[in-house]
């Protein structure tokens, strides 16, 4: 072959794994499989080792690679790396709109919604579409070169795509999800693990007093090498100062962009430079939102404050900015940040205190939680106590002792969780937790099943916690919804013999309550005491598949429940089903579905069944039910405009028919119902997104098909 068409050859091969890279980490789409990937990896590296003339330092093979560096060089930013004024409330960001408005005369404004991404800022130069230089912020004037490091970030592209200026300055943050951030500590912690079973080993075997000391030191280095990480934060940071390039392209690090330096005159607004950049390969985020007016602005961030917990990577706030760089260079900026941008931070949902001690307690399957008993500490509006700790094993992979230091965060739930340990503050009266044995509240020796992380009390019939919870349970919400008995009544209930399981609570009599303790004066007490019996009356008309759910068979949830009624119809049928007309049903795989036969196996269930059928509870499919399906499973619709239908009779077809109705499109949206008059965003959302955009009689005819 000749030479010319081997560089023909080497270069289209860069162009498809350039253009493979942007389809996986930008636009989300796999086109070929990994093995085809890493084959043509390896021709590229095989044609570029034999043929080093045609070297390119932007070729995909020279992402892992690059030399072990002693430090790195400082490089002045081109344009300074300001920070972001921060405000924590809604008044603050009235005060920024006013002092925008009056700036740039005018009445309105548009402003750009972002996220604010928590990782660690970056500054890279691209000349003619190839990657040349990536900066740290540094004190925002000069920066470490860190080129070597930020190469091998997949979602970095190295050469650009489409129709780019000759010089280009992006600005973002690289971070790690929360996913792998996760993985990377459970993996460091079960490294340890097996490090110190190595250690015990050893020093089982020597003979010599001295070798013990040896031993101890060559092991406690390594193990200091594994202590988890803080926070995604701290990791990302510290990652893109690694020295060594290969070390950093192990670390599963992201890039999502937020600022690009065009050009004067290149494009007029923010968003149009965003939205090209995306184009030009670069990964943006989807909820980079327009707002027309302040009032717009605050519904962004009450919306992302709510979907904050369910996004893979951490945020700290949002970023409003100023749509229009007429408008940004009016404005301009102070010395530490610009005018025509703010931060809105939501509240510190983390706090630090320290675990004093852990409890555990017993969930209505026997399942133990272990629960972090801390040092009281003020956080987002209340005094926390306690916190989750989910299972043994989570303990083990925060590496966690009594008496540490522990960072605890809000979540989008009400029960705070222990998210990580600082460790620089562990002293030596730090203990170890011990393994727990015995059930905390019966005492019966726990067992661990097979596959699974927790530890399980077996005693169901007589364990207080688990009888307790399981009654609980069982009048919950979404449940039998028996909202007249609170937990205090369910204790007292069961503590003076009254009821021993859900069955029994058909079977109370207004003598059994009324003279319950707390229940006030006698006219007071006959009041509550009736409710109860009527709230307990009214329960008995409660659809199936609420009444499957109030079962409490592990794993079936809300969702399970309702498949389950609707394919077994009555509690005869379920009860006879056998392991392959379980998991043919939707959603039901095989352990939910062994979980359901150990259920109906256990003559205590079904006794309980007959109890609670022989008390007039409904167990099978109502008629009304029955005109249901699942035709739009799995299928996510937003709507926007008016229609026939109103917005209610809209979202009750699509929940009858097992679909999910939302209120923002997203990359998880499937269809875009339009009717009259849909809102020109949520349009252009779709159409970016390449959501599918149907009409009212398209969407009828989904449920025909
Ligand atoms: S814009 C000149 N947008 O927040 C304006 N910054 O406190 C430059 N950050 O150092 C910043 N998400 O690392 C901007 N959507 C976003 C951001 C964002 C996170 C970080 C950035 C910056 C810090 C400022």
């Amino acid at each position: 072959m000749s030479l010319d068409l081997l560089k023909q050859k080497i270069e289209n091969l860069r162009i498809d794994l350039n253009n493979h890279n942007y389809n996986y980490y930008i636009l989300d789409k796999q086109l070929i499989s990994d093995f085809q990937y890493d084959e043509m990896m390896s021709r590229l590296n095989e044609l570029e080792n034999k043929y080093p003339q045609f070297y390119d330092p932007n070729s995909p093979t020279q992402r892992v690679g690059g030399k072990v560096l002693d430090n790195f060089k400082t490089v002045n930013h081109s344009v300074p790396m300001l920070s972001l004024e921060n405000t924590y409330n809604e008044n603050d960001l009235l005060n920024f709109n006013d002092r925008v408005l009056k700036k740039i005369k005018k009445k309105k404004n548009n402003y750009v919604c972002e996220l604010k991404y928590d990782g660690v800022a970056i500054s890279i130069t691209y000349i003619n579409g190839l990657l040349v230089q990536a900066l740290t912020r540094g004190d925002g004037l000069s920066g470490d070169d860190v080129t070597e490091n930020i190469k091998t970030i997949k979602s970095v592209p190295l050469k650009l795509i489409g129709n780019f200026p000759k010089k280009l300055e992006v600005r973002g943050e690289i971070f790690i999800d929360k996913k792998s951030f996760e993985k990377i500590n459970s993996d460091r912690s079960r490294q340890r693990e097996i490090l110190k079973q190595g250690l015990e080993k050893e020093l089982l075997n020597v003979v010599n007093k001295d070798d013990i000391t040896k031993i101890n030191k060559k092991y406690s280095s390594k193990l200091n090498k594994l202590e988890p990480f803080s926070n995604p934060r701290n990791f990302a940071s510290g990652s893109i100062k690694l020295l060594d390039p290969v070390k950093v392209s192990a670390r599963n690090l992201s890039c999502i962009f937020y600022y690009v330096n065009l050009p004067d005159n290149y494009f007029k607004n923010h968003y149009e430079a965003i939205v090209s950049a995306r184009n030009w390969g670069f990964q943006i985020s989807q909820f980079v939102q327009i707002s027309n007016s302040i009032e717009e602005v605050f519904e962004f961030t009450k919306k992302i404050e709510k979907v904050r917990n369910s996004l893979p990577f951490e945020i700290d706030g949002v970023v409003i900015k100023v749509n229009s760089f007429s408008d940004q260079l009016i404005l301009g900026n102070t010395s530490k940040s610009p005018r025509w941008a703010i931060s809105y931070k939501f509240k510190s949902t983390q706090a630090e205190t320290i675990l004093k001690d852990i409890i555990y307690q017993v969930g209505r399957t026997g399942a133990i939680t272990p629960v972090a008993f801390l040092e009281p500490v003020f956080l987002s509006g209340s005094t926390i106590r306690r916190a989750s700790l989910h299972n043994d094993s989570f303990i083990k992979s925060l590496g966690l002792k009594i008496g540490d230091t522990v960072i605890i965060e809000k979540g989008g739930d009400v029960i705070p969780k222990v998210v990580s340990v600082d460790f620089s503050k562990r002293d030596l009266l730090c203990r170890d937790i011990k393994r727990i044995e015995f059930c905390p509240s019966c005492k019966t020796k726990l067992i661990k099943p097979k596959n699974e992380v927790n530890l399980y009390c077996v005693n169901s019939m007589s364990c207080r916690p688990q009888i307790i919870n399981k009654i609980e349970h069982f009048i919950s919400r979404d449940a039998l919804d028996i909202s007249s008995i609170g937990s205090k009544t369910v204790e007292m209930l069961y503590d003076e013999g009254k009821i021993n399981n859900v069955g029994d609570l058909y079977k109370l009599k207004l003598s059994d309550l009324i003279n319950l303790n707390g229940f006030g004066s006698e006219s007071n007490s006959y009041k509550k005491a009736q409710n109860i019996i009527d709230g307990i009356n009214n329960s008995k008309s409660k659809s199936f598949d609420k009444l499957i759910f109030g079962l409490g068979i592990r794993y079936v949830g809300k969702t399970v429940a309702k498949k389950l009624s609707l394919k077994f119809e009555n509690i005869v049928n379920l009860k006879n089903a056998n392991f392959n007309s379980l998991i043919e049903t939707d959603e039901i795989g095989e352990k939910i579905a062994n979980s359901v036969l150990n259920f109906f196996r256990d003559e205590h269930n079904i006794r309980l069944i007959n109890s609670l059928s022989n008390s007039g509870l409904n167990f099978a499919l109502d008629n009304d039910s029955k005109n249901k399906s699942n035709k739009l499973n799995n299928l996510t619709f937003v709507i926007s405009g008016t229609f026939t239908f109103s917005r209610e009779q809209l979202a009750n077809i699509i929940e009858q028919n097992d679909g999910k109705l939302s209120s923002s499109i997203s990359k998880n949206t499937d269809y875009l119902i339009e009717g009259n008059k849909a809102g020109p965003k949520k349009i252009e959302k779709a159409n970016l997104l390449g959501v599918k955009i149907i009409t009212e009689t398209k969407f009828l005819s989904l449920l025909n098909d």
